[in-house]
């Protein structure tokens, strides 16, 4: 643990680093990469290109700086973490590599301010809570049992879950035939696939949308359309013509633009059924409790592909014969996935309701079909959010504009943030984004 001096010394420098925190994030990444070129294997180029996964980082880190003396409040966005990078089969001696460039980068940000006693208390900072995420990992990985690492599996089944086959599922059996370990539904796994073109594996967590199977998994994916792609912008990571593949790093990125959406497209265009990809065993910090009583209401509230999590709860609800009061509110902009299914549960048990909402708005309206939910929740009743019951639990899972939405709507009613879960599809967790 750090004493006091060293606890303020650390203080003290974070607002600097708060400022120049993207200047970090580069320095930091651009670096290491350069040096370590193999993490490319783990890293989504595109988060590190959009700076979203160092800002995550980063932010992590001064937030861990600032509550150094109440580390307990991070505890949920820590959990999230270590959950992440146990999905990713991050290693420990893989610490001292982040460790070594994120205190260049402070260096860098922070010039002569960076005192040998400032680099020793930063050091001790650092190493603080890289064993909290290590020993939190280690414990994960421990419950993972014989599944380490990645594991072979054969895609059984894909089926069009939307018309216009935008959102596909995967039922996929794993290739050594051996039964699955359970999960707690509402947990996601890590996909691993080689791209045409690519340099280097391409990771994606993908939600489990159907309840626990000792022989197989389901994922449902949705075709990335790449509205936010920026064409002029071509990533490090691609090798796309065969004359770059051949050419030295340096030309590497200068060639003509990747497609966007990378793993989702190559998923739903090239993976067929009979075809294998890797998966790392489930994990995520979003999932069903599995010890609460079973008479509190379950609200679980989604928009477009990121029902998947919501569908797995309410299959392990449904299959397991929980009598829990649940209300599903969905929200899509065309036809709703799974939403046959969703209707022919509901009219089996009484204690089920359903709203589905609908936008008519087109695909590139993204931001528009966010204010249309707002109304839409509007128009939700108390009996809907079964906010009478102060036990009630809430599962939203949908993009950040929409979960932004959902969490004002419930703290007006007045329901206690504790009671509701948030699963955001990227990285750096919801409540991250709004510290
Ligand atoms: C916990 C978790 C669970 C998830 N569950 C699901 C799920 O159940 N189903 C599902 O479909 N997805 C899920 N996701 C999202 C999924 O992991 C992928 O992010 C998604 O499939 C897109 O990946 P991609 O490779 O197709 O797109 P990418 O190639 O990673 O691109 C992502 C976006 O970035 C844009 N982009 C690309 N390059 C640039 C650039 N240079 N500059 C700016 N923007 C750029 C693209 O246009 C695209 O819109 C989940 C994510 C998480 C973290
Ligand atoms: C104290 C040290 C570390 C901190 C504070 C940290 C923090 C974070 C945070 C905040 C995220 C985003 C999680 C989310 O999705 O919400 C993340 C993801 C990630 N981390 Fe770490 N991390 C640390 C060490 C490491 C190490 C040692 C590695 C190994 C190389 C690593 C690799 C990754 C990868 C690959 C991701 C996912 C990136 C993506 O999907 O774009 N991290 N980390």
């Amino acid at each position: 643990m750090l004493n006091a001096q060293e606890t303020k010394l650390v203080k003290d420098t974070i607002p600097a680093l708060r400022q120049h925190g993207e200047h970090i994030s580069t320095v930091f990444y651009k670096t290491m990469l350069r040096d370590h070129p193999d993490l490319h294997n783990y890293f989504n180029n595109v988060n590190m290109h959009t700076g979203k996964q160092p800002r995550a980082l980063t932010s992590l880190i001064l937030a861990f700086a600032s509550n150094i003396i109440n580390i307990s409040e991070l505890t949920p966005k820590l959990e999230r973490v270590a959950q992440k990078h146990a999905s990713l089969n991050i290693q420990p001696e893989q610490y001292e590599i982040v460790g070594r460039y994120l205190l260049r980068a402070f260096s860098a940000v922070l010039g002569p301010s960076m005192t040998p006693d400032v680099k020793l208390a930063w050091t001790k900072a650092y190493w603080v809570m890289a064993k909290m995420l290590t020993g939190r990992e280690a414990h994960i990985y421990r419950e993972f049992e014989a599944w380490k690492a990645w594991r072979k599996f054969m895609i059984y089944d894909k089926k069009n879950e939307t018309i216009g086959g935008s959102i596909v599922s995967f039922t996929l059996k794993p290739v050594d035939g051996k039964a699955l370990p359970t999960f707690l539904p509402g947990q996601y796994i890590t996909v691993r696939i080689t791209v045409p073109g690519m340099k280097y594996a391409q990771l994606r967590q993908y939600s489990l949308s159907d309840a626990p199977s000792p022989d197989h998994y389901r994922i449902t994916v949705k075709r990335d359309q790449g509205t936010n792609w920026d064409y002029l912008s071509p990533r490090d990571d691609m090798t796309v013509s065969s004359a770059a593949s051949s050419a030295s790093d340096s030309s590497i990125g200068s060639v003509q633009p990747c497609r966007p959406g990378i793993v989702s497209n190559s998923l739903i265009d090239e993976f067929h059924e009979g075809d294998t990809l890797e998966l790392t065993h489930p994990s995520g910090s979003f999932h069903l409790n599995p010890n609460v009583d079973t008479s509190m209401p379950l609200v679980l509230i989604s928009a477009g592909v990121c029902v998947a999590p919501l569908m797995s709860i309410l299959n392990t609800v449904v299959e397991r014969r929980i009598t829990r009061p649940v209300s599903w509110i969905q929200a899509s902009r065309h036809d709703a996935p799974f939403q046959a299914h969703v209707e022919k549960i509901a009219k089996k048990h009484p204690n089920m309701r359903t709203k589905f909402f609908k936008s008519r708005l087109s695909d590139s309206d993204v931001l528009s079909y966010t204010s249309t939910f707002d109304n839409d929740f509007l128009s939700l009743t108390a009996e809907d959010l079964y906010l009478s019951n102060r036990m009630t639990e809430y599962y939203v899972c949908g993009p950040e504009k929409f979960m932004i939405q959902a969490s004002n709507h419930l703290q007006r009613y007045g329901v206690q943030p504790e009671r509701v879960q948030f699963e955001i599809f990227s990285v750096g967790s919801f409540e991250m984004a709004h510290d």
